[in-house]
């Protein structure tokens, strides 16, 4: 999706950077609830290959990968750790599919998840009504709409970057419980990974977090938008004509600048592992 988020760290002026933060808001608005996003249980690019022990709870069927993208986070980059975490916060966890998959990974756990947007807040209490387990905050701004030692495992699939990732870890740090997890994925347009760790490195050393792992996750999301783009081209089909070519911007299509930079290695995609001692 086109990437306003550099901008919005940016030194532009504030007018600026008040305007494109609206953007961002009325974006998710719209796609949230007038997109086929709404039909689905996540919000997130995904990541191929899948894991030979991904989980296939009935209710996310049809979005594996994007189910991959949190069995990465709560499964494959933290199993030397052996989580066992009796509590999950998800933070910018849309429509609820996240935290649906962390109840069939970790039945136990008490699970948390807020979103700064009131429409997915509301879906994804929804979907985890069932669990029994599960309590949603709407959040806002920069803030995580959650008290000090929250949860054990505190995990983010594609929010981090709108936070800013200085932000982000100091807010993660914030809300996890000592002895924690914190494990969370993004992605940057003409991003760096040397620049994205040493700025991932330094926050955790700044919140006395450790530093776990760092990943380069850039071939593995792009694998899964090429096996999406024929179910993206038909959706796309769909929508009104002035909005196609916006929508098609979004969805990183091939022919758009964000799809490119994929192809051209431009793109950087991430996930990362701290754990609060
Ligand atoms: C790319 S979507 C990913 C949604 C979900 N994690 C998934 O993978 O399906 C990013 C989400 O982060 C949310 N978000 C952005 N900034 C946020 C903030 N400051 N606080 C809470 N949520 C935020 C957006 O509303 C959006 O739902």
């Amino acid at each position: 999706m086109p990437d306003l988020v550099r901008i919005r760290q940016s030194t532009a002026p504030a007018p600026i950077q008040l305007a494109l933060h609206l953007f961002d808001l009325a974006a998710y608005e719209v796609l949230y609830r007038f997109s086929a996003v709404r039909r689905k249980r996540f919000f997130n690019g995904g990541y191929l290959p899948l894991a030979h022990d991904l989980r296939h709870p009935p209710d996310l069927a049809g979005e594996e990968p994007a189910a991959m993208m949190y069995h990465l986070l709560l499964c494959s980059m933290v199993a030397t750790l052996a989580p066992d975490p009796d509590s999950i916060l998800d933070i910018g966890c849309g429509q609820g599919g996240g935290l649906l998959y962390a109840h069939a990974v970790y039945p136990k756990a008490r699970l948390f998840g807020t979103d700064r947007n009131r429409t997915v807040t509301r879906m994804a209490r929804r979907a985890l009504a069932g669990s029994g387990m599960a309590t949603f905050t709407k959040g806002q701004n920069e803030s995580i709409a959650f008290p000090t030692a929250t949860a054990e495992f505190v995990i983010s699939v594609g929010a981090p970057t709108y936070f800013g990732l200085g932000r982000f870890v100091a807010e993660a740090a914030r809300v996890c419980k000592t002895g924690g997890i914190i494990a969370f994925s993004g992605g940057y347009r003409q991003g760096d990974h040397a620049m994205i760790e040493a700025e991932l490195r330094a926050a955790a050393q700044v919140n006395t977090l450790i530093f776990h792992s760092y990943a380069n996750i850039t071939p593995n999301t792009f694998a899964a938008l090429q096996a999406d783009i024929p179910h993206r081209a038909a959706e796309l089909a769909r929508v009104p004509w002035p909005f196609r070519a916006y929508g098609w911007k979004w969805a990183d299509m091939p022919g758009s600048a964000e799809y490119e930079e994929y192809a051209t290695g431009r793109r950087a995609d991430f996930a990362c592992i701290l754990r609060k001692p």
